[in-house]
């Protein structure tokens, strides 16, 4: 094993097909299908057509990745793929294409957990992780605080969403403000001309008393609402509604929050190293923010580049292959598609 284990990762919790492969700290091969465009029109990701989407492309996306990595697939010395949390159908396609190719080939397999995948990524951009490393995963299902004391077995969740989660609030706001689907990049986009002090709408869970019960919760469906109620009260006098202004201005009201409770959540727990990752951690407002209160802090930040923060094959190549390194037993041959597998739980 030059160089460390050589690594197939499967990704199909939600529209994305991706198949990475990884040798140790490196990215080989990122093949990636999307059926975002298929969903566009439903406003929302539709799973009987993200299911179908993933039968389609699994096989050309594994045959890509290959011929990208130079290797072949008997090279390989484990298998991982998306165990969940996502969307059972679509979860089920790539857990079936793993143990194929686990039972064809003769190699281990290993089940991992999608969230603990968006961490562990940033091993191929950044090198091995601080341990224990602070994460903060924000996506379109979830927004969490993560204690990771070692990325391969042992996540700790410090808090998460008590509503939306970061990245279904920026969509859910782009509909509001007439902006396509998924509206993350779009408001990122639009907020760049925006003024983010036009309108102050409310910080979530970070009052007093919400900082007692709350502390490293968030919630984004009050701000949601205010945002939607805002631009409807302008429509209402007839009034134009400044899309640049509020997308700015909602962008800094998500993005303050995150980064205010991610460097709290440093601090109390004598973490210097954060990691942010998930696809919102695209954000540019969120980067720039969390690099200047990071500084200020003391903290060391890393975030994956864009492209590896939404979801992909690679970030399960890159936790698999931590976990064979580590030494981690591999998952049982029948291991299932769990929808809704918890945070914590690594792998199963
Ligand atoms: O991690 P991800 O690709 O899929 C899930 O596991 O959910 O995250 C997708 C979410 C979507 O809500 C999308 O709007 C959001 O990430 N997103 C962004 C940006 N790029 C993607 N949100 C804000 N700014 C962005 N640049
Ligand atoms: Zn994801």
């Amino acid at each position: 094993m030059t160089g460390g284990p050589l690594v197939l990762g499967i990704e199909s919790s939600c529209d994305e097909t991706g198949v990475g492969i990884v040798r140790g700290h490196t990215l080989l091969a990122d093949a990636i299908a999307s059926s975002v465009e298929e969903h566009a029109r439903f406003g929302g990701v539709v799973p009987e057509v993200a299911s179908r989407a993933h039968l389609e492309a699994m096989v050309p996306m594994i045959d890509r990745a290959c011929r990208d990595a130079g290797v072949r697939l008997d090279d390989l010395d484990a298998i991982a793929v998306t165990a969940g949390p996502g969307l059972a159908g679509a979860l089920l396609v790539g857990v079936a294409a793993a143990k194929s190719l686990s039972v064809a080939l003769g190699k281990p397999l290993y089940g991992v957990n999608h969230l603990a995948a968006h961490v562990a990524v940033d091993i191929v951009e950044h090198g091995p992780l601080a341990e224990p490393t602070m994460a903060m995963l924000v996506s379109g299902g979830h927004s969490s605080l993560l204690l990771v004391p070692d990325i391969t077995q042992d996540v700790r969740s410090l808090g998460s969403t008590i509503d939306d989660a970061a990245g279904e609030a920026f969509d859910k706001v782009a509909r509001v403000l007439g902006l396509p689907f998924p509206g993350g990049p779009h408001v990122d986009r639009v907020a760049v001309d925006g003024n983010s002090g036009h309108v102050f709408f409310p910080r979530g869970l970070t009052s007093g008393r919400d900082m007692e019960r709350h502390r490293f919760d968030f919630s984004f469906s009050g701000l949601k609402t205010s945002v939607a109620r805002w631009v409807e009260a302008r429509e209402r006098a007839g009034e134009p509604v400044p899309v640049a202004d509020v997308a700015a201005s909602f962008q800094e009201a998500v993005v303050d929050v995150l980064t205010r409770k991610a460097v709290l959540a440093c601090r109390e727990h004598g973490v210097d190293d954060l990691l942010i990752g998930g696809g919102v951690a695209a954000n540019t407002r969120l980067r720039a923010m969390a690099r200047e209160r990071c500084d200020a802090a003391g903290i060391r930040l890393r975030v994956p580049r864009p492209g590896l923060c939404t979801d992909n094959g690679a970030m399960v190549a890159a936790l698999g292959a931590a976990m064979v390194s580590r030494g981690c037993a591999p998952s049982a041959l029948d291991l299932p598609a769990d929808s809704s597998m918890p945070v914590t739980l690594v792998q199963v």
